[in-house]
């Protein structure tokens, strides 16, 4: 249904963690060193979540054009998934987190796609918060992915049938999709799912992106009026809605 933001939290907060290759560079550090400290910054992201009481965060990890990357940062980022889970899957699970690895995962190591779906079958029965991280994603990938799912069952192509055969099937579309490091595109991220969140660009490098910075988006979305289309007399109840389609 259409509402306007109130003070609630955003039920799905999406993220583009974007900016670790600068902080290092700033730094004089190696891209690698960046991309450990976006790991640190992600924790810290998750624990903010959990306190306020969001449902849902997606964070896009590794999209499917970053193996264009050179052949060391790819292997380096392949290796910092494999430890980032042995090390922050306990913490999680204390903590009530549902893990789900959203992606292509046929590219992967057979060793870290073992390593992805032991953390999603021990954190299975938690929820909190549900954690999405996109790994080898693309939202073109999806796309093509849930066509060919259906066309593989003979199913009519539809909004619907489309959204259950996405891989985000199993959480409601973003309500803020938040890019940092300063960038203003979505860079192939959720093209189906963020047809009507609110966007949020912050200038802060992935590392920086802390508490303050989110609620800072946070403040920002509650400033919106999500029309979905309507008008925003119709919004805000000063018209009757009887042509409204139900979003
Ligand atoms: C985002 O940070 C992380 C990944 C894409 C894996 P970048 O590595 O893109 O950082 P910048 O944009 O080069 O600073
Ligand atoms: C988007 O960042 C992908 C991730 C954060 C994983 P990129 O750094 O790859 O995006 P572009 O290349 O600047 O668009
Ligand atoms: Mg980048």
């Amino acid at each position: 249904m259409a509402s306007t933001s109130s003070t609630a939290v955003p039920r799905h907060v999406a993220i583009v963690m974007d900016g670790n290759g600068r902080w290092a560079t700033k730094r004089f550090l190696p891209r690698i060193a960046g991309h450990k400290q976006g790991v640190d910054s992600l924790s810290r992201c998750v624990r903010a979540c959990l306190e306020r009481g969001i449902g849902v965060l997606t964070v896009f990890a590794f999209s499917s054009e970053n193996w264009n990357r050179p052949s060391d940062e790819v292997s380096g980022l392949m290796e910092l998934l494999a430890l980032s889970l042995a090390k922050e899957v306990p913490s999680l699970n204390e903590n009530g987190v549902q893990l789900h690895f959203v992606g292509d995962r046929q590219r992967l190591s057979d060793k870290v796609q073992a390593g992805l779906a032991k953390a999603e079958r021990d954190t299975s029965a938690n929820s909190r918060l549900v954690f999405n991280v996109c790994f080898n994603y693309g939202g073109r990938w999806d796309i093509a992915q849930a066509a060919q799912k259906l066309a593989s069952r003979g199913e009519a192509i539809t909004e619907l049938s489309m959204d259950r055969a996405m891989a985000m099937a199993h959480v409601p579309d973003p309500d803020l999709l938040i890019r940092t490091g300063g960038e203003l595109r979505i860079s192939n991220f959720l093209l189906w799912q963020a047809a009507y969140s609110e966007l949020h660009f912050s200038d802060k490098l992935w590392p920086e992106f802390d508490e303050a910075a989110l609620d800072e988006a946070i403040a920002v979305f509650r400033t919106r009026e999500r029309r979905f289309g309507q008008t925003s007399a119709q919004v805000s109840g000063q018209v009757n809605n009887d042509n409204a389609k139900a979003a």
